[in-house]
């Protein structure tokens, strides 16, 4: 069994511990939740319980439909271990539907399909409150190259297919999500953090019920709730 070491990093909703194995950490799923920057906060009890259960099905998911990805397995109700990787200080975010801050920015109304999935990057940055970047802009940061930045999109686009596919089946729409992707030991990129309802948005395929982190962010019910429903649909 890994045994679980100091405390390497602690987030808004997870807490990273270094374990006695290389390459590998013990990550545990908090209760809290947060939204704009950090400037709503809130406990809420079994969220993390949730988004483990929701983020070890997902990764399982992809990794059988051939996504590297840095999940290793599920340790208990809250904590899972994970391959070490050096995150790319970038937000991948895949959209099916306009939602949030792209509702804003075009005046779209939410919900309005997209003709092709539309991939964003965002700096992951909470100084600067995590900008859109253009590809230029991520090469005058360094953040990635143009090649890895194609490498991303590539991946971005098959998670999306597969997951789109996912939730289909499970009468959910996947309306956008957010990505985050690492370099593990070999240099080799893959993709890491989490997906679950704090990261996606996911709608009942009929009803247009929110079943993700907006009913938070949007004061629209019972955020344990509607979690649930996700990981009920999931079959979790
Ligand atoms: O807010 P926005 O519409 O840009 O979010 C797009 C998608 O990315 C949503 O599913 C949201 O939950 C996710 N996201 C995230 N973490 C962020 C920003 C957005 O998971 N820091």
């Amino acid at each position: 069994m890994v045994k679980k070491l100091e405390l390497l990093y602690e987030g808004k909703a997870k807490k990273v511990y270094m374990t006695d194995e290389e390459n590998v950490l013990w990550i545990e799923y908090k209760d809290s939740a947060t939204a704009f920057n950090g400037e709503k906060k809130a406990t809420i009890a079994g969220k993390g319980r949730l988004n483990n259960e929701i983020t070890s099905l997902l990764f399982s998911k992809l990794h059988s439909a051939g996504i590297d990805n840095h999940f290793i397995q599920k340790i208990s109700e809250t904590e899972q271990l994970v391959k070490k990787v050096t995150i790319i200080p970038l937000e991948v975010v895949v959209r099916n539907y306009v939602a949030g801050s792209l509702a804003k920015r075009l005046g779209i109304a939410e919900g309005t399909s997209l003709e092709k999935p539309l991939i964003e990057f965002y700096y992951k940055n909470d100084e600067l409150g995590d900008p859109l970047l253009l590809e230029d802009h991520i090469a005058i940061l360094k953040l990635a190259t143009s090649e890895q930045i194609a490498v991303l999109k590539e991946y971005a686009l098959k998670v999306n297919e597969i997951l789109t596919q996912y939730f289909q089946n499970c009468h959910v729409r996947l309306i956008d999500f957010k990505l985050e992707f690492g370099f593990d030991a070999e240099g080799k990129i893959v993709l890491a953090d989490e997906i679950s309802p704090d990261t996606c948005r996911l709608w009942d395929m009929e009803t247009n019920e929110k079943f993700d982190k907006d009913v938070f962010r949007r004061d629209l019910g019972n955020l344990a709730d509607a979690y649930e429903v996700i990981l009920q649909r999931l079959g979790g």
